[in-house]
């Protein structure tokens, strides 16, 4: 295959999230093991301020010091957040799907971000604008899968249990703290995790023993959400299931083996995901009881599908000790991709290696585009 025949990937890294840094280390893995032989990879940078810019810095680690600040091509910007929604810098934005004379500039996107403007349907609008093909779930499920509350309130919907939970947003709690203070004291017991709802990798969130600490800890997560979950703190065995649409039409997404988080601090915090090397210790398969995981390979499906999520999607879930019951926690629809990380451990444990992963999710993005590329727009009656 010449390189003109290849398939051009954009592997999108880096972001303006609070996940910036974890998406590195997955994008530099994903970059790595993409099939060279098949597959041509344009990486682009997304730096901490959203500047957009082509190359390989990823693998510096960092994206913040004398960076080119725009995407191009040495003549042509291709694309800058600022020009969305100016009408004057439309025909710009156009350049970042025209075709050039030698070929398109990429054939799919391959989002390896994580967290807010990243994984949570922002930037997969941007994509459908653009008319690009991109790997994984579209706007709906990206938007739902980021935001805890609506999640879990499609679980719930689903049959699934979810822990006891309030929501507090952010201008009832300036106007009224002490009636969300009454609500946590009748409806959860402590211990409580306070949350962001739309974050990850722990970012801001906190473990709360009494009622003293509890105002600190939803101050610290309102710094990063304008929505806060306060959560009935469960005694848990973390699980997570890894779930992968199928190429075949109407056929079952392949559901993963069951894996196990196992934290060595008090909770799987940012610390113990990132910092510590010994944070956690990663179990595969989770060694409980067989008929417990094929509940959790059920439950896991049954979110992927209730969720309308597309592609991949790494499902979170407790095994309540109390009750040996399922509980859901979260989805993640851009999960960790670097070798060490769940998502594609669970599938190579289930038969697919990471470069085949790779694969499958750019032909099920190019599929899809093709699918929906068929689709009439307009309608003259
Ligand atoms: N209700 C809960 N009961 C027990 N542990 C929890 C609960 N909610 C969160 N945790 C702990 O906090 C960690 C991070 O919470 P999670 O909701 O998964 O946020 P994130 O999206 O940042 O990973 C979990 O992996 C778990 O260790
Ligand atoms: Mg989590």
């Amino acid at each position: 295959m010449t390189s003109s025949d290849k398939i051009r990937v954009a592997v999108l890294y880096g972001g303006r999230s609070a996940e910036h840094e974890v998406s590195l280390r997955s994008a530099a893995n994903v970059i790595q093991y993409l099939d060279q032989s098949r597959f041509e990879v344009i990486p682009i940078g997304i730096d901490k301020q959203g500047n957009w810019f082509l190359g390989n810095d990823v693998f510096a680690k960092s994206l913040e010091h004398n960076k080119v600040s725009q995407l191009h091509d040495g003549s042509h910007t291709w694309f800058a957040p600022e020009w969305i929604g100016n009408p004057s810098e439309r025909q710009q934005i156009k350049y970042l799907v025209t075709r050039t004379p030698g070929g398109p500039h990429f054939d799919v996107v391959f989002p390896v971000v994580h967290g807010t403007l990243c994984e949570d349907g922002t930037l997969q609008g941007l994509l459908e604008i653009a008319g690009l093909p991109y790997v994984g779930c579209g706007v709906l499920s990206s938007a739902i899968g980021m935001d805890k509350d609506v999640s879990k309130r499609l679980a719930i919907g689903s049959g699934i249990n979810v822990a006891p939970y309030i929501v507090i947003k952010h201008d009832q709690w300036e106007e009224n703290p002490a009636w969300f203070f009454r609500q946590v004291e009748e409806k959860l017991s402590y211990p409580v995790f306070v949350k962001p709802a739309n974050t990850g990798s722990s970012i801001g969130i906190s473990k709360v023993k009494s009622a003293d600490q509890l105002q600190t800890a939803i101050n610290e997560a309102f710094r990063f959400d304008t929505k806060v979950l306060v959560e009935k703190a469960l005694n848990v065995i973390e699980l997570e299931v890894a779930v992968l649409e199928s190429l075949k039409t109407n056929s079952d997404p392949v559901v993963s083996v069951v894996g196990e988080i196992r934290p060595t601090h008090e909770f799987y915090s940012y610390d113990a995901k990132y910092l510590d090397e010994n944070g956690a210790e990663l179990l595969i398969p989770a060694p409980i009881p067989e008929m417990v995981r094929e509940q959790a390979r059920l439950v896991a499906k049954t979110l992927f599908l209730a969720l309308e999520c597309e592609g991949m999607a790494r499902v979170d879930l407790f095994l309540n000790k109390d009750n040996q019951q399922i509980y859901f926690n979260e989805i993640n629809t851009i999960p960790g991709f670097t070798q060490i990380s769940m998502y594609p451990k669970l599938m190579q444990a289930t038969g697919i290696s990471y470069p085949e992963l790779l694969t499958h999710l750019i032909q099920l993005a190019l599929k899809k585009h093709k699918n929906k590329s068929q689709l009439i727009r307009s309608y003259a009656g």
